[in-house]
């Protein structure tokens, strides 16, 4: 059945402007998959005691990002991040985490029960995107607990925004505390000025990236770079073994291996015509009327207080003055220009680029917001994220993740340890994690983000009956 609909949908005309990287050309996905599908027999090495071609592949990685080892990971960014958490983290240590970080991160904190103190990023008032990371509030927070380990932050994040990452690493390496950057959507940073910063040139410790999200690269490849002398090496490549499969696919390490020979041959080439397409489709799109490109377009010139920089690669298209949702606007891409997008939001739609997109995906996407942009009428009102404070917090994340608990209704929550996580989508922040007290601010929070359009889910499925609270 799978094999079917993506055989159908592989030769389908639609435009794939969203993950993975390759976007079905057939250029860079070579003659994979299945003849190339072994295991390790003699003269392939061996993933996690390598000293052959593995070991060729990963310190070309290392070597061209410019951090100090990286391991490959075949169980994407997911397998590395709870790696690194793993090694950088014991049982009651204290860890900066940024609010928004993937939930990957909220697992790896359920694993090793170090106590996360939590930062909110700020949040840009007309899209509802989680912003930066100021690495004044990092401070402060170091202030407050100076006994602190780690400094969990995701940057660039899904939607393209970036944090002063150089200042995180300046102020908490001053305490005494190691920077583990979540760059699964910024592994083609760092080889054109054009991007943002790579996070391995800013001064991190730790670098973790999905190949498969910007580059040419199969889905669940990633890497996990090692870039200072701050973390120990072998926790880390013990801990790599850990979270990964002991089998580990050739096919993904292939796909690993050709993506980082083809950026070591022509990475200036690719990179320049990445960035000439981005800089011509910002001029091809200046005449838009109702909808408008972050960091594109007309929408270039005006730059946002919440955002440190931004990756010009992700395409966030507002749809606010239309008067069409994103789920709409992207239905209408979908259904009359077959542009699949990657993600949908309240007001805007997020596409992805790569260095895989040629011409034709930009001439046709201009031609496309033209032709939607001229039909539409401006929008009466515009839409708002509410803002919301964190919760308090009384029994620890690992503890309350685990707990026996039961469901409440949501009017009885209030006062309640809630024992599952509530996401709202913008600006993808849990506003509630195992351990926290649901307070009346909470519930109407979450009432307010969920009647204007932003999806709010929890992990056990509760909402919006209630939520899975301790006895
Ligand atoms: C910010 C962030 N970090 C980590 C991940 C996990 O990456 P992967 O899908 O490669 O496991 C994602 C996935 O969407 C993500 O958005």
């Amino acid at each position: 059945m799978l094999e079917r609909l993506l055989y159908e949908y592989g030769t389908s005309p639609m435009l794939p402007m969203h993950t993975p990287g390759h976007k079905r050309r057939r250029e860079f996905a070579g003659n994979l998959p299945y003849s190339m599908d072994i295991t390790e027999i003699t003269g392939f090495d061996d993933l996690y005691n390598a000293s052959g071609v593995l070991a060729e592949t990963m310190s070309l990685a290392a070597r061209l990002y410019g951090s100090r080892r990286a391991f490959l990971g075949v169980n994407g960014s997911t397998g590395c991040l709870l790696a690194a958490i793993y090694a950088l983290l014991r049982p009651g240590d204290r860890v900066l985490v940024a609010r928004n970080c993937h939930r990957s991160v909220y697992h790896a904190l359920e694993i090793t029960q170090a106590q996360p103190v939590f930062l909110m990023p700020e949040i840009d008032s007309e899209t509802g995107i989680a912003g930066s990371i100021a690495p004044e509030s990092v401070e402060k927070a170091l202030i407050s607990a100076p006994d602190t380990r780690l400094v969990i932050v995701t940057s660039p994040t899904y939607e393209g925004v970036a944090s002063d990452i150089a200042s995180i690493c300046d102020v908490a390496h001053r305490f005494g505390a190691v920077v583990l950057v979540d760059a699964a959507h910024g592994a083609h940073l760092g080889f054109h000025p054009g991007f943002p910063e790579s996070p391995i040139r800013c001064g991190a410790d730790v670098v973790v990236m999905s190949l498969h999200k910007t580059m040419p690269a199969m889905t669940q490849t990633a890497l996990l770079h090692v870039c200072s002398g701050r973390v120990d090496h072998e926790r880390l490549a013990q801990a790599m073994r850990m979270f990964n499969t002991s089998s580990p696919s050739y096919v993904l390490m292939a796909s690993m291996d050709r993506c980082l020979r083809l950026l070591d041959r022509e990475k200036d080439a690719l990179f320049a015509r990445y960035d000439e397409n981005l800089s011509r489709f910002s001029e091809g799109i200046r005449d838009l009327k109702n909808l408008s490109v972050l960091g594109h377009g007309r929408d270039e010139e005006s730059r946002r207080e919440a955002f440190f920089a931004f990756d010009r690669g992700k395409l966030i298209i507002n749809t606010e003055k239309t008067g069409l949702s994103g789920p709409e606007f992207a239905a209408r891409l979908r259904a009359e220009h077959k542009i699949e997008t990657e993600m949908t939001s309240l007001a805007y739609v997020l596409a992805m680029t790569s260095l895989c997109d040629g011409d034709e995906t930009f001439s046709r996407m201009t031609s496309a917001l033209f032709a939607l942009d001229g039909g539409l009428a401006p929008a009466r009102k515009t839409i708002k994220t509410p803002v919301f404070d964190l919760p308090p917090s009384g029994t620890s994340l690992s503890e309350a993740a685990r707990a026996e608990g039961e469901p409440v209704s949501l009017e009885e929550t209030v006062g309640k340890t809630v024992l599952e996580y509530a996401w709202a989508y913008p600006p993808g922040i849990p506003v509630l994690i195992p351990g926290e007290e649901v307070t009346a601010p909470v519930i109407e929070a979450l009432r307010a983000l969920a009647k204007s359009g932003v999806t709010v889910y929890s992990s056990r499925g509760g909402w919006p009956e209630g939520f899975y609270c301790a006895k």
